[in-house]
């Protein structure tokens, strides 16, 4: 009863969270977008994903990862045994940039705190970044994808220990066949990784929601 209690607490809060969120003018991307995209899936997954923003199908339909690139993510994960309800999927920007370009470090700096908010409340055990601009904001390094994909490495996030785990950006891999090959054998790796338990630091109220130093101040964008 106690479990079923706090994953109705959990979805409340994420839900009121993204009530909040939906209303956000902290950057010029307010005034494009059709709707935030805030994020889907259970509010209280062990895996989570962080793609990069929204494109022009999930700006329409208000849910992160709808189109092709969407498609192949919820194969991967069936590839796994795991349906897109048993994660948790979110972006580091919440709102369309125009024509899809990519996204501007000010425009990360406004929206971290949504997505470190995100986390804290979810408090998955892996959280898998797909693409440069997940890996670089949540891992506080310039190190390119390329060099980091596959290999996890514990990180604070949101105040609670996770593994980080960076993951070629699907869309990337759609059309790129040796790249496929390379994010199938490290998804492969997913259930191994959600089996490990990080250990928790002791919670102060102080570190809940404290977010690593600004990606920008880091100068990695
Ligand atoms: N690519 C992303 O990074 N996020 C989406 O939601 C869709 C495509």
């Amino acid at each position: 009863m106690a479990v079923v209690a706090a994953v109705r607490v959990a979805a409340t809060e994420l839900a009121a969270f993204g009530a909040e969120v939906a209303g956000c003018t902290k950057c010029r991307l307010a005034e494009g977008r059709t709707q935030v995209v805030f994020g889907v899936g259970d509010p209280t997954a062990d895996l989570m994903f962080v793609g990069e923003a929204p494109g022009f199908h999930e700006d329409q339909q208000g849910k992160p990862f709808v189109g092709q690139a969407g498609k192949l993510l919820d194969k991967l994960l069936a590839g796994i045994g795991l349906e897109r309800d048993q994660v948790y999927v979110a972006n580091v920007l919440k709102c369309r940039p125009p024509g899809n370009r990519d996204p501007q470090p000010d425009e990360i700096e406004a929206c971290e705190g949504h997505l470190f908010r995100q986390i804290s409340l979810i408090e998955p055990k892996v959280v898998a970044t797909l693409g440069n601009f997940a890996t670089k904001l949540l891992s506080g390094k310039p190190t390119g994808i390329t060099r980091v994909h596959g290999a996890e490495q514990e990180a604070t996030l949101g105040g609670r220990r996770v593994l980080l785990y960076p993951l070629y950006h699907p869309a990337a891999a759609l059309y790129t066949p040796a790249m496929l090959k390379v994010l199938e054998a490290d998804f492969a790796r997913l259930p191994e990784l959600l089996g490990r338990t990080a250990e928790q630091p002791t919670p102060t109220p102080a570190l809940v929601a404290v977010a690593p130093a600004p990606a920008v101040q880091l100068g990695l964008f």
